[in-house]
């Protein structure tokens, strides 16, 4: 009997022969598809190369663990100059069938994507892609079971929105969530979250403004699940590539794969993650315009596309920032729109923390106070001691900002450390994660601030401290 191990191994030599037959033919006749996408990579960028076979052994099996008789994988033949998708997924261990599936020996394109999933990171499949247990479904770490978290997380569920709703049209007596787009059960609730939720179907018996609701408000538009309204401001894939894959507002790709067109919106820019989050990819969801209750209709932002005027290119950035980042109704700060989303909301404010919690107040921890303090309290902070601590994690991902063991930083009412918030001689500097710009943290403690300490929502401040657009 053959054991697996030598079936693989007997398959995986084979087919490197039948690579090494192919990629050594004498190249003649008519030209092949990936021939042809090959010439259009050399011509596009002006990068020299032969037009050969391209292979890739990746170093992982399917389950995420090392392997040594992975097969070869040929779809860089076509998706020659392809960005790799990022350093922590390095294209030589990872290949690509172990996110995307496919046929990895083939070198048709309908053969090769047989079995295809277009988004790994849909939360529909991201349990079998992202979430394998050597990966992003860690049982043993739950900070690291980053597929159960987003999946419990507000943005999936929607469970205050949907009960909000509920109450309102007389469908349930009281606000407590029993709905989510996402249901599930959360084996090891906290006393403030919901040990589980059902997932929501809208009863076709239902108020008609809850059927509305369903049909207007939980489908398209900004559910992490479900595909974007393809409209320019709101391109955006789905799953964890709706944060970690960047769109640019027109949706266009701007890489260097031959395959892909650079005309046809609805694609990211490029097949890259990243953890430095600009502002523009949380408003491909967020402070896109406004839902009416009453009619259970959203009327998109009027001073940006598609309801608006495009921006002329010439803007300059900072001009452009103002400009994109909230509605013209919004009240903010400076640090509102200089910083982005990602400076003050942490990783588990976004992504969640594998809970369901109830809704957003509840799970909402960052507070102005967390970075200016109060008149009575200078801000909370602590000293990294542990080398394994999330924070250093973070700011090594980022990279645009450095953070090592003994550095002091921001610490949020929930525990949080603000990694990128750090005591430097005796001021608080804070570091922008998309770029690494410095800003020096003005404090409310010691100031001429005029607040009452013990009122501290936005709302509040933004009496005094309104900034004009
Ligand atoms: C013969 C050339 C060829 C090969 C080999 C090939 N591809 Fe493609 N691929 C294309 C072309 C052309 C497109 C864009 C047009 C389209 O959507 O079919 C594409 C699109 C894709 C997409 C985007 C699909 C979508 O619907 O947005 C993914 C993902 C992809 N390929 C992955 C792979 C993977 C993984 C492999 C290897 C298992 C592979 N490709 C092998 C030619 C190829
Ligand atoms: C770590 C997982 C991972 C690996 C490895 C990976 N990809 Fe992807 N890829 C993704 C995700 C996630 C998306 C979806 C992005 C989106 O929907 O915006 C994607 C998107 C794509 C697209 C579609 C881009 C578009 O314009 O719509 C292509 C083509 C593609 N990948 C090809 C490949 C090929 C070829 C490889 C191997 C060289 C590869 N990928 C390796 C995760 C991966
Ligand atoms: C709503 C936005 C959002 C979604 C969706 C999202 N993330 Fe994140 N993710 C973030 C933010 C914000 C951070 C923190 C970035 C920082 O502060 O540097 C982060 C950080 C991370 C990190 C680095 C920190 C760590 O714990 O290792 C990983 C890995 C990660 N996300 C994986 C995922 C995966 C896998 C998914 C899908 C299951 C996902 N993310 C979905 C916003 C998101
Ligand atoms: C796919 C669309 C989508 C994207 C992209 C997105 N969000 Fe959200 N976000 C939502 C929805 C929907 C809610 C509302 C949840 C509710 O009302 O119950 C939400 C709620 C929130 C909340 C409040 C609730 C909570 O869980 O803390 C914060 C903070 C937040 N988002 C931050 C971010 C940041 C930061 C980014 C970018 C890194 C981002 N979001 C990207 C859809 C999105
Ligand atoms: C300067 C820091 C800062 C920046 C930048 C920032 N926020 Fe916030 N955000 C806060 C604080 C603090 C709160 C708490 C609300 C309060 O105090 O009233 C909040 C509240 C929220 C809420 C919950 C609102 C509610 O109704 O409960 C969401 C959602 C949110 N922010 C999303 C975002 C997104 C998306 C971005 C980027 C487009 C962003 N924030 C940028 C500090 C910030
Ligand atoms: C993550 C840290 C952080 C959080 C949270 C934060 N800020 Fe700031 N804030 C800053 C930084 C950094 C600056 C300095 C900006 C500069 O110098 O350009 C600043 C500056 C300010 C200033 C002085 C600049 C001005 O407008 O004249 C005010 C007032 C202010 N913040 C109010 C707020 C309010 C209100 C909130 C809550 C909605 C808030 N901040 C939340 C970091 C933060
Ligand atoms: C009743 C008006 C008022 C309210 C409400 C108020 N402030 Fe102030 N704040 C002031 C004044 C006046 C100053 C001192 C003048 C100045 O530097 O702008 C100040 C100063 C500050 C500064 C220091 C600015 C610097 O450049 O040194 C910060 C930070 C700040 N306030 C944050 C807040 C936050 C956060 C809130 C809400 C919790 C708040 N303020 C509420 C009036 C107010």
């Amino acid at each position: 009997m053959i054991t697996t191990t030598k079936r693989a191994l007997i398959f995986s030599l084979a087919s490197a022969l039948l690579v090494l037959a192919v990629s050594t033919l004498p190249w003649r006749g008519p030209e092949n598809e990936w021939q042809a996408y090959q010439r259009d990579y050399f011509a596009d960028t002006g990068v020299t190369g032969q037009i050969a076979v391209r292979q890739v052994t990746p170093r992982l099996g399917p389950d995420g663990r090392p392997t040594d008789d992975a097969p070869p994988e040929l779809c860089l033949t076509c998706h020659l100059g392809l960005e790799e998708i990022s350093a922590s997924h390095p294209v030589e261990t990872f290949g690509c069938t172990i996110c995307h599936g496919g046929v990895g020996l083939a070198l048709d394109a309908d053969r090769a994507h047989d079995g295809l999933l277009p988004n790994p990171s849909d939360l529909s499949v991201a349990t079998q892609t992202c979430g394998q247990a050597g990966c992003h479904g860690d049982q043993t770490d739950p900070a690291r079971d980053h597929v159960a978290q987003v999946t419990r997380s507000l943005q999936a569920t929607y469970a205050g929105g949907i009960a909000l709703i509920r109450y309102t049209f007389g469908a349930q007596k009281d606000l407590d969530p029993r709905f989510g787009v996402l249901g599930g059960v959360d084996p090891d609730p906290l006393p403030q979250t919901v040990p589980s939720l059902t997932t929501y179907h809208v009863d076709p018996n239902a108020p008609p403004a809850e059927v509305q609701f369903a049909q207007n408000c939980l489908t398209g538009g900004c559910h992490v699940t479900e595909p974007p309204t393809d409209v320019p401001y709101r391109y955006r894939s789905t799953g964890c590539a709706a944060c970690h894959v960047l769109y640019n507002d027109e949706g266009l790709y701007a890489g260097t794969d031959p395959t892909l067109p650079r005309d046809e919106p609805g694609h990211p820019a490029r097949h890259r993650f990243t953890t430095a989050i600009p502002f523009s990819q949380c408003n491909h969801c967020h402070n896109r315009g406004n839902y009416s209750l009453r009619t259970m209709t959203f009327t998109p932002r009027p001073d940006l596309p598609p309801a608006g005027d495009p921006i002329p290119p010439t803007m300059p950035e900072e001009g452009r920032r103002l400009l994109e980042y909230y509605q013209p109704i919004g009240q903010f700060t400076l640090c509102e729109w200089e910083l982005d989303c990602v400076d003050c909301h942490t990783q588990t404010e976004a992504m969640g923390d594998g809970h369901f919690w109830p809704d957003q107040k509840t799970m909402q921890s960052v507070q102005c106070r967390t970075c200016h303090g109060t008149l009575t309290e200078p801000p909370v902070t602590v000293e990294i001691t542990d080398p394994d601590d999330p924070a250093l994690r973070l700011a090594r991902l980022n990279g645009n900002y450095e953070l090592n063991v003994g550095d002091v930083v921001v610490l949020t009412g929930r525990g949080e450390k603000l990694g990128s918030v750090q005591l430097r001689d005796g001021q608080l500097v804070q570091f922008r994660k998309v770029d690494g710009r410095q800003y020096v943290v003005p404090l409310v403690t010691g100031s001429d601030c005029r607040q009452q300490p013990d009122q501290q929502e936005s709302r509040y401040c933004h009496q005094c401290h309104a900034y004009q657009r």
